[in-house]
């Protein structure tokens, strides 16, 4: 979108530049929610065993209606994420005999649960923050908040598929493993109790609980529709007997039990009173138990054009975070950007005496150990 005169003034050629930016945004949100329509129709998971389909076959597999089926292949094609086969002008009078296929990594990425680089649940982890605008910009007027169940089932499920696998496969074989003591005390007797603080759809107690055969896991999270996924869950995978789930404030003060590993993963941005929550979580590990947080790895400090995670993490805490955790009044207001100082200060509110970040290497999260 560059033109001529706009070579010669900075404000022209910014001005351009931007507009092209915008441009180029416009077509990422429509994949994400063109991503989101696929994977909740099963359009991936039809194409993901590596067969090119037409619109019509596509459509007969996914019991959906071929006209829509065309456009969005139509769609997904022109957005160089499905590969088209057959006759370019083959679609004017209906379904054509294109073919389309899903290359064999973007299959993994968009259709394979199991896969560590499964990403289909972000598009409709941002559908659902998006699901309730008009209570948002009502928020941002009043300074209110809008309530975690009013994003609805979208953000629930698309945050419990985000972080699925990844505590399946990774929290309790790769990253608790690296905190030798905490390690050493949940594979030893008697079985140790953990606390999972904020555990949503419990697949956190689950990848604990199943790494670490004889421990026993007590999920707490305030939100009613996540407990009762929680509860599905954790009876599909086997473990009702070991891993149970409560309806409960974490900042809630007549919290019962002493755990030796209490646990807040990606949750401490979102309450309201954070301190609190520290304050019980401490109180909950006593003397000897441990208190891991995991929470977004933001930088250290702000800054403008920051770096690519940042920019993601502002995006859910304008649209989500931020308000969920301002329903609650007073609130600490914290949203999804918690760095690492403001971590500190909640910690020291809350009686802890040391903050330590532990040593486990991953792009999106950081591991907090609070000690004293
Ligand atoms: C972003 S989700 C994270 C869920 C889960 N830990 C995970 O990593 O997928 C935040 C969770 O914190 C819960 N939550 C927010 N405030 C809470 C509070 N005060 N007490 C308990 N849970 C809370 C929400 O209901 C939600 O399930």
């Amino acid at each position: 979108m560059s033109t001529q005169a706009s070579i010669y003034d900075p404000v022209a050629r910014d001005r351009d530049d931007f507009s092209e930016r915008l441009f180029g945004e416009a077509l990422g949100a429509f994949n994400i929610f063109s991503v989101y329509i696929g994977d909740r129709l099963g359009f991936y998971r039809a194409l993901a065993g590596g067969e090119a389909l037409t619109s019509g076959e596509l459509a007969r597999r996914t019991n959906t209606h071929e006209r829509y089926v065309r456009e969005w292949l139509e769609h997904q094609a022109t957005s160089c994420v499905l590969e088209a086969h057959g006759n370019a002008s083959s679609a004017g009078n209906g379904s054509g005999e294109r073919h389309y296929s899903l290359p064999p990594g973007r299959a993994e990425v968009l259709a394979d649960r199991e896969s560590l680089s499964y990403m289909a649940p972000l598009a409709q982890l941002i559908v659902g923050a998006v699901t309730p605008l008009d209570a948002l910009l009502e928020a941002y007027r009043n300074g209110g908040g809008v309530a975690y169940h009013d994003y609805g089932v979208n953000l629930r499920e698309g945050q419990a598929g985000m972080n699925r696998q990844m505590f399946l496969q990774q929290l309790g074989h790769e990253w608790l493993p690296q905190v030798e003591d905490v390690h050493a005390r949940l594979s030893s007797d008697p079985p140790a109790r953990v606390a999972d603080i904020g555990c949503g759809a419990g697949w956190s107690s689950i990848g604990i609980a199943s790494a670490y055969p004889k421990v026993q896991v007590d999920g707490y999270d305030l939100d009613q529709a996540s407990i009762d996924l929680a509860r599905v869950n954790i009876q599909s995978a086997g473990l009702s007997e070991r891993v149970r789930v409560f309806l409960r404030d974490a900042s809630d003060p007549d919290q019962y039990g002493r755990y030796d590993l209490v646990t807040a993963f990606e949750c401490l941005h979102d309450m309201s009173n954070p301190v609190g929550a520290l304050r019980t979580m401490r109180m909950l590990a006593g003397e000897r138990g441990a208190v891991i947080i995991m929470d977004e790895r933001a930088m250290e400090e702000f800054q403008p054009c920051g770096e690519a995670l940042d920019q993601l993490l502002y995006g859910f805490s304008i649209l989500h975070c931020l308000p969920a955790g301002m329903v609650e009044q007073p609130s600490a207001g914290t949203g999804t950007v918690m760095r690492p100082d403001k971590l500190r200060t909640y910690a020291q509110q809350a009686g802890f005496s040391q903050v330590e970040i532990l040593p486990i290497d991953h792009f999106f999260f950081r591991f907090y150990r609070l000690r004293g």
